[in-house]
């Protein structure tokens, strides 16, 4: 089928493909304003299918809805706004509203959409209604990577060989080796797949991996599991979705960390581990930045267990949304590469992640969608003043700023010391509010001893 995707947000237009795309096999032209619409299906003749915005600049929905209308083209609309049809007279002759997908609930309103699609195509049967063909691909794709975490493989795992032809490459209960995984990288192969039925089951025995990991006597610091463990999880929300299994692994996890960086008096050693772990960045940013903020959080009166725990939470989840696990966050905003596109979003992407757990802590989301706000407005997503940021957050901003110095630092191999690092993150701008008590607190802090 061939549809046409009408709005002037392109994240929604992809959002959109994406889930279309996930469940039938379709084509996809595009539009970002009522008028653009207009003029795309006055040179297509063959749109079987127009999903679109209402509020758009030049040319609403309802421009496109009446144009359909007063032309006789038949076909079928689905409303996708955060408004519904009743609320426009335009659609009280609802002759072509097929359906309506309420914004931000994209996903269900696809669904219904194939439904009430498959119904019509069904009745026009005798016209020439394209029929959907639906993507039953029965497989989802697993990061390579996660696989030698596991001691045995819970399912089959496939190759995909041609379009309709899949080759078995491992059986239930083999082993994924370091070789296997060296094999695979070099003829850059990154992904293999998994029955989708079989999903559940490698997600589970990730989450029992991780837990032995904190166990076992493997010959690994403490120091060093805490950093593998986090980058497992990261590579398991990255490619299977954050799930409550992966949540309740996280808790314990979080738990461990907590304990290692009550151990560790002495940040060096940690700092040297940081360092020193193969993971990727996501993973030495995250890790360093729960251990300062718990640091800096000691300093402070609001020193809790339930706060330290939601800061060690944050900063294990707070760049999930990034999907590329080696961009470093001080990159200047014209240098960053389209797979990091998000970037604006990533803080709200990944509140929106945590939000739907209830096993997470409260505030924790606000604090991971305020952590790229500066207290002098400037800021994203919202621009927020330093009153406006709640006080967790503030402390979790200023230590977020000083693990980007330190990384900045190490990379222009620089003595580390709590001066250069002053002076890297411009302490005039915290003088206000919490971060005043924040600034005092890191000026306390030991880090470097
Ligand atoms: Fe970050
Ligand atoms: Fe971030």
């Amino acid at each position: 089928v061939k549809i046409l995707l009408v709005d002037d947000e392109k994240d929604i237009a992809e959002i959109l493909t994406f889930t279309f795309e996930s469940e039938v096999e379709a084509e996809f032209l595009y539009a970002e304003t009522g008028n653009q619409a207009i003029k795309v299906i006055g040179e297509n003749s063959d749109i079987d299918l127009i999903v679109c915005d209402y509020n758009m600049p030049d040319g609403n929905g309802g421009d496109v809805y009446k144009h359909l209308l007063d032309n006789n083209i038949d076909i079928p609309y689905v409303m996708c706004s955060s408004d519904q049809p009743q609320d426009h007279n335009v659609f009280s002759n609802d002759k072509l509203l097929l359906s309506n997908i309420v914004k931000p609930d994209i996903f269900s309103g696809v669904e219904e959409t194939l439904k009430k699609y498959e119904e019509y195509s069904h009745k026009t049967e005798d016209k020439e209604t394209t029929k959907m063909s639906r993507n039953d691909s029965e497989y989802s794709m697993i990061n390579i990577v996660m696989l030698k975490n596991l001691t045995s493989l819970p399912a089959d795992i496939f190759i995909k060989v041609s379009e309709d032809k899949f080759l078995k490459v491992y059986n239930k209960d083999a082993s994924f080796t370091q070789e296997d995984e060296d094999k695979y990288l070099q003829k850059n192969i990154k992904k293999l797949l998994v029955k989708k039925n079989d999903a559940k089951s490698f997600v589970d025995s990730i989450c029992g991996q991780i837990e032995s990991m904190i166990e076992e006597a493997n010959g690994k610091s403490n120091e060093e599991k805490v950093l593998d463990i986090h980058s497992v999880i990261m590579e398991t929300v990255s490619t299977l979705g954050l799930s409550k299994e992966i949540v309740r692994a996280t808790e314990k996890s979080v738990e461990f960390a907590m304990e290692v960086f009550k151990e560790n008096k002495e940040f060096k050693g940690l700092y040297k581990h940081i360092f020193g772990h193969q993971g990727k960045y996501i993973t030495k940013h995250s890790i360093a930045l729960a251990y300062v903020s718990c640091g800096l959080l000691r300093q402070l009166p609001w020193d809790t267990f339930e706060n330290r725990n939601k800061l060690t939470i944050a900063s294990f989840f707070h760049d999930a949304a990034i999907k590329v696990p080696d961009f470093d966050e001080g990159t200047d905003f014209d240098e960053i590469p389209d797979s990091v596109k998000n970037f604006k979003d990533h803080p709200g992407e990944a509140a929106e992640l945590i939000k739907k757990f209830k096993e997470i802590p409260p505030d924790v989301d606000r604090i991971i969608l305020e952590h790229h706000e500066k207290p002098d407005g400037t800021g994203f997503p919202k621009g927020l003043g330093a009153s406006q940021i709640s006080p967790l957050g503030s402390l979790f901003i200023v230590a977020h700023a000083v693990i980007e110095c330190m990384f900045q630092l190490e990379d222009q191999q620089e003595k580390l010391n709590m001066e250069g690092v002053l002076d890297c993150i411009n302490v005039e701008i915290y003088s206000q509010g919490n971060f005043k008590k924040v600034i005092g607190a890191l000026k306390e802090l030991n880090l470097f001893a």
